[in-house]
């Protein structure tokens, strides 16, 4: 059987088509390269350029490669944008998901991993977050991934089709420097950024009741979120699955922003204090995911840890700004 990974040249996409292809699967990338870069991937992993939302093209690259499952991670992903562009989120991240989910089916796939997130949460008042705890997403792009879940779930039902939504909490980290997140949307390459130009990170709120005062986060390496993916599509191979499957991948422990910085300190060597700011409307004091669903459904549990993430994801941002390491 082949797996068809659209978004696969992303950087997340880059790491899942990796392991997959690594441990044995067979493989083949759907990217429109908007964001994702081909030279993230092997020489040995095919790259179709074109959309996921091209019903021909998806359905011709299934009947070409044989795909028998799909591992969907092609999006539109920044919820700052969401909130100015919610047309092209929806169209993209429900209306795309519905052609694909249409011409897959069509074309005989009978297993779907989808690439959803914790932001489908929005910002519970929890200690630990559980699959059970209410969804209410406060952006169109948390909007679009329920509902992309919805859909999935229901278009499985239609099509006996077995289906696994994987929520992931914050991503970070990378196998090798060339793999590592491009963008500048999350606090640890934000905090990069501003050490590279010679400023002192930010630190959004003191005063939330964490054990610092600062806001407290999921970080999960990419490289354990890609062994997730990889036990996930290994489920969906048995010859007995069936149903859906909706699971938190993170790690259960907390890491405050405080915390972070001090890493990214001692990482990078730039020891300038942070400069604390007033809060960040929208900003949850604690966003923690128990994973414990997906260690008894799938046997995965994160194994790496937040040095290692912002050292690897250093490494990486060293490797596209060699400026960063004369400071
Ligand atoms: N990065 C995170 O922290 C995070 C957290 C939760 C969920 N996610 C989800 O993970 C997925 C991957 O995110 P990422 O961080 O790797 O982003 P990314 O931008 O690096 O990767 C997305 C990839 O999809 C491709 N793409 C976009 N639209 C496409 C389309 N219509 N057809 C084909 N290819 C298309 C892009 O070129 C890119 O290679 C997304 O679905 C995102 O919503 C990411």
């Amino acid at each position: 059987m082949t797996w068809l990974i659209t978004g696969g040249a992303g950087y997340i996409g880059a790491h899942v088509a990796r392991a997959m292809a690594g441990a044995g699967e067979r493989v083949v990338v759907l990217d429109n390269v908007t964001s994702g870069v081909p030279e993230r991937l092997p020489a040995e992993i095919p790259l179709v350029r074109g959309s996921a939302t091209d019903a021909e093209l998806v359905a011709r690259v299934c009947a070409e490669h044989e795909v028998t499952g799909v591992v969907h991670l092609a999006a539109q992903k920044q919820v700052g944008e969401s909130v100015e562009r919610p047309e092209l989120y929806y169209r993209e991240n429900v209306g795309g998901l519905a052609t694909l989910l249409e011409t897959v089916a069509g074309a005989g796939v009978r297993r779907f991993v989808f690439s959803s997130s914790a932001a489908v949460y929005g910002n519970p008042d929890t200690g630990l977050i559980t699959e059970s705890t209410p969804c209410a997403p406060v952006n169109p792009y948390g909007e679009t991934k329920l509902a992309g879940e919805w859909l999935v779930r229901a278009a499985g039902h239609a099509h006996g089709m077995a289906t696994v939504c994987l929520r992931y909490f914050n991503v970070a980290g990378a196998a090798e420097p060339a793999l590592a997140d491009i963008g500048v949307f999350n606090v640890i390459p934000m905090v990069f950024d501003r050490l590279t130009r010679g400023e002192a990170p930010r630190i959004f709120g003191d005063d939330y009741p964490t054990p610092d005062g600062t806001c407290v986060r999921d970080y999960v390496h990419v490289m354990d979120l890609a062994e997730a993916h990889l036990a996930a599509a290994r489920r969906l191979a048995r010859p007995d699955a069936s149903g859906d499957l909706t699971l938190n991948i993170g790690t259960g422990l907390g890491v405050s922003v405080r915390e972070l910085v001090d890493v990214i300190a001692e990482v990078s060597g730039d020891r300038r204090p942070a400069l604390v700011e007033p809060r960040r409307p929208g900003d949850a004091p604690r966003a923690v995911g128990s994973s414990a669903l997906a260690e008894k459904e799938l046997g995965w549990t994160a194994s790496r840890g937040v040095r290692e993430m912002v050292e690897s994801a250093w490494a990486g941002w060293c490797l596209r700004h060699p400026e960063a390491t004369s400071k």
